[in-house]
């Protein structure tokens, strides 16, 4: 545990930390003696999860209530963190969208992508490039088991975490030579606030098993400076190894079509009504 704080420290930086994985991300790395910075839109829930840790494990513990899909949210978590060394990255937030595409909200759709996969590769490209000059420093980027596949009704989410994954990938070849740890976590299905209040979909039609976060998280801090990528839980390594290795990605595609759509309470319809800019259409 303290060899882990030493090879990276000192303090590990979250975002989506309010609740979930990154909630869970905060307490393993609070237990390993990290200190923290927690980024997420409510604060309340963030100053109440850094009390109980400081209370637990006497490690700071810093707040930035900040929604990441502000234009200048990046630039405040780099003026909040200039006086302290991130030594851990954990670009944890992120946001779901489901339901026919092109009948979804235009502007959620842009979220998604924006909050999954721009922020995330923005931290990275600032924070990684600081932890390079220092030749020390980790990464753990979030993914899913969706960004393995091309996810029909999960189009543009399934999309968003395939460029987690991708970009994950390919930075822990290049950071790696530098002294930087980069891993990329693909949970499956995880006990969180994002899946318990996804309206519309019924996941107990799907092949999958839910997870908690506690085994998921361990996962991903065992394999980073091991490996590139990590799926948490026998089960959905299962399924991965047998989309990957026995099924052309097109027939996949078609079956998570099939699947999705059966699992989808109100099938193929909009999460929110059609927001688009007036002029784009
Ligand atoms: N749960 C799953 O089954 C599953 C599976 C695969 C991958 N994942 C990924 O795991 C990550 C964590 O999700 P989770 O399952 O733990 O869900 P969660 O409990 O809903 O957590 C999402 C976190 O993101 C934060 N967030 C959302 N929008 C934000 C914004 N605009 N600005 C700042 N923070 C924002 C939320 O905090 P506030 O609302 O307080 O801002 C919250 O802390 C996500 O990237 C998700 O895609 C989850």
């Amino acid at each position: 545990m303290k060899a882990f704080k030493n090879k990276y420290g000192d303090y590990a930086l979250i975002t989506g930390a309010s609740s979930g994985i990154g909630a869970e991300f905060a307490r393993q790395l609070a237990a390993m003696g990290f200190n923290l910075v927690l980024v997420a839109r409510r604060v309340s829930r963030l100053d109440e999860l850094a009390a109980t840790i400081n209370r637990q494990y006497r490690v700071d513990v810093k707040t930035i209530g900040l929604d990441l899909l502000d234009e200048r949210a990046v630039e405040t978590i780099v003026a909040a963190t200039k006086n302290i060394q991130i030594g851990l990255l954990i670009p944890n937030a992120g946001l779901e969208v489901h339901g026919d595409f092109v009948s979804n909200s235009y502007e959620m759709e842009s979220n998604t992508i924006k909050l999954n996969a721009l922020v995330p590769m923005q931290l990275a490209h600032i924070f990684g490039g600081k932890m390079a000059e220092r030749r020390k420093g980790g990464i753990i980027f979030v993914s899913s088991t969706f960004g393995h596949q091309s996810v029909p009704y999960f189009a543009n989410y399934s999309a968003s975490k395939a460029y987690v994954l991708s970009i994950g990938q390919a930075l822990n070849y290049e950071l790696k030579k530098k002294g930087v740890d980069v891993t990329v976590l693909s949970p499956g299905l995880t006990k969180t606030e994002m899946t318990q209040g996804m309206k519309g979909m019924d996941f107990s039609k799907m092949p999958i098993i839910e997870m908690g976060v506690e085994p998921v998280v361990r996962k991903a801090l065992k394999a980073l400076g091991k490996k590139q990528a990590v799926i948490p839980g026998k089960w959905n390594n299962m399924m991965d190894i047998m989309g990957k290795f026995t099924t052309p990605r097109w027939m996949l595609t078609n079956m998570f079509g099939f699947l999705v759509s059966r699992a989808m309470t109100r099938p193929a319809q909009a999460v929110k009504a059609v927001k688009q800019p007036a002029g784009l259409r």
